[in-house]
């Protein structure tokens, strides 16, 4: 009896201190008792944090943030741009909006290329008014608040407009990126743009333009954007640019309800962006493919576990690239490409004794390079409703094509198509037939915003900027939180790394993986590039504690903040 009593005395010092010993060691973020907003500018999240103060719900947040993104980060927030939310109500229910761009009605599948030649024509599909895509932000927002929003509109843009008129100040990674893209700035715009200034480290940069354009939204809604004063200063804008929109692509424009994709993995359920995001999909196969094994036993970000995931990785990818486009153009085999006997086929090649070559895992030598200037921002209201957003203008400041009289940046998600199937453009996007143009069509993605629930109640909200490391950069981060034990802030900080099938590299964040790890990685036959991706990623998530608290986890990487109460 009294050894028992022993033992079990010593069980629980043993346990109590290593609990103290975690707490410790332990990076923790904000964590705040009913509502959260984490996103990639703290103006941004204060103004989510207000609209849910005032009795705004999570899509009342939604519709501020987005607008508030472009006014304080127009690196990636624009009117001019698009995205994808996925939603968890406070009871139970699910969905998901995609407010993608769509190519214009003139748009044609070799619009990229030189007639002569065949070659995709330099810049094209990147620079200037050719690279536009129909934008969907708007009519995002507005669908989302139609169906869900609490608050009044014209309640919802007013801390916005008052951002814009009042200015935002500028930090020091703002100042080095506009820095970086000023040149291109001029390729395309007046010498007078308001971005193209010497803009310096605690500058203010007010958004008048901006400010008019939202309170015209505010007094006219939606239609504004699409039919009114609004689109048909933007079709004039473009035209004179050398674009291709017109006012009836603008008034042909509609945001979609869509299926999410969710699966299962251990006691998780995760909830992600369906086609044309191949966000939820390349999860969902990266996730099944990994499932089988004891990531936890492996250890986090050793040799075995970098092993798995870039081999689960590696094979999602080649997948992606052929499968995936828009689903109301080509047909996805979307549950294949997510069942069981798929996924064990696809992994039956895989050894943990050597990397299997990326050339024996697909045909064709193709590689993909997406831009990764997009962001994201979450959401948990003190409802219980929770919502994902990823959105994007697809390049650094898009098109960098700045429509001065309306104050945003447009888009160039038109290179998120593939411009010549089957073969890389000149920046190596690719892709094959499901993703090539036609009017209308939506361009696919990578963005990834996601919702994970254990036990049937929300866990986890989550997702980041990146390009084609969206998906990993996701996949690790609930991996951190589900394999290995960290909270969301700890989970956020992470290194990463990122394999995408081609190139047939592991690209690693510089710092937090050691020389010898890599070392054993080189000698198993995987590729390692440490140097050519400063970040990957840029996670924004929140996690429901047990007892019932929000932690927000606002990545260190850029000015992210959370933000609650
Ligand atoms: N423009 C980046 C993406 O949609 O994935």
């Amino acid at each position: 009896m009294n050894r028992i009593l022993l033992f079990s005395l010593c069980c629980l010092f043993f346990f109590s201190c290593k609990e103290t010993k975690k707490e410790k060691e332990t990076v923790k973020g904000l964590i705040t008792e009913n509502a959260m907003v984490v996103s990639a500018r703290e103006e941004v999240s204060k103004i989510g944090n207000l609209i849910l103060q005032q009795g705004g719900n999570a899509f009342d947040a939604m519709a501020a943030m987005e607008m508030a993104l472009a006014v304080a980060y127009p690196y990636a927030g624009s009117l001019g741009g698009g995205g994808f939310m996925v939603y968890r109500l406070e009871n139970g229910d699910i969905g998901s909006l995609d407010f993608r761009e769509k190519a214009p009605l003139a748009a044609s599948k070799n619009m990229y290329l030189d007639s002569i030649t065949d070659k995709v024509i330099p810049n094209k599909s990147t620079l200037g008014a050719m690279a536009v895509g129909i934008p969907g932000n708007i009519a995002g927002i507005y669908a989302s608040h139609g169906k869900y929003g609490k608050l009044p509109m014209d309640k919802i843009l007013a801390p916005v407009i008052a951002l814009a008129k009042k200015g935002v100040i500028v930090t020091e990674k703002q100042q080095l990126r506009l820095e970086k893209y000023r040149e291109s700035f001029f390729k395309v715009n007046d010498s007078t743009m308001l971005f193209a200034k010497d803009w310096k480290t605690k500058d203010t940069i007010k958004r008048l333009q901006l400010a008019k354009t939202l309170e015209r939204i505010q007094k006219n809604g939606r239609d504004e954007f699409y039919k009114g004063e609004t689109a048909q200063k933007l079709v004039d804008f473009m035209q004179k640019s050398g674009g291709i929109m017109t006012m009836e692509d603008l008034a042909k424009y509609e945001a979609k309800w869509r299926t999410p994709i969710t699966f299962t993995y251990d006691d998780l359920r995760v909830i992600s962006m369906s086609p044309p995001s191949s966000g939820g999909i390349c999860l969902a196969e990266i996730m099944k493919a990994i499932e089988p094994y004891d990531l936890a036993e492996f250890g986090h970000n050793t040799t075995k576990s970098i092993q798995l995931i870039t081999e689960a990785e590696r094979r999602a990818y080649a997948d992606r690239n052929y499968f995936l486009g828009d689903p109301d153009f080509v047909t996805i085999p979307s549950e294949t490409l997510v069942s069981d006997k798929y996924i064990k086929e696809r992994m039956s090649s895989f050894s943990f004794e050597k990397a299997t070559p990326s050339s024996e895992v697909a045909h064709g030598n193709i590689e993909i390079v997406e831009s990764d200037e997009t962001t994201h921002y979450s959401i948990v209201d003190q409802f219980g409703n929770a919502v994902s957003v990823t959105t994007t203008i697809n390049g650094a400041y898009g098109s960098k094509l700045y429509c001065e009289e309306l104050g945003f940046f447009l888009n160039n998600e038109m290179d998120d198509f593939s411009a010549k199937p089957g073969v890389p453009n000149m920046f190596g996007l690719i892709g094959a037939k499901a993703n090539s143009i036609a009017p209308e069509k939506r361009m696919l993605s990578s963005m990834t915003p996601t919702i994970v629930e254990k036990d049937g109640k929300l866990y986890m909200v989550v997702g980041t900027p990146g390009g084609s490391t969206i998906i990993t950069s996701v996949l690790q981060t609930i991996l951190n939180v589900h394999e290995y034990d960290m909270g969301m802030q700890e989970a956020v900080n992470q290194p990463r790394f990122h394999h995408q099938w081609l190139p047939d590299t592991v690209k690693m964040e510089p710092k937090g993986f050691s020389d010898e790890l890599k070392a054993e990685l080189t000698k198993l036959g995987y590729t390692i590039d440490a140097t050519n991706s400063p970040v990957i990623g840029k996670v924004e998530g929140i996690l429901i504690l047990s007892n019932g608290k929000l932690e927000g986890g606002a990545d260190p990487r850029g000015d992210d903040k959370a933000v609650g109460f």
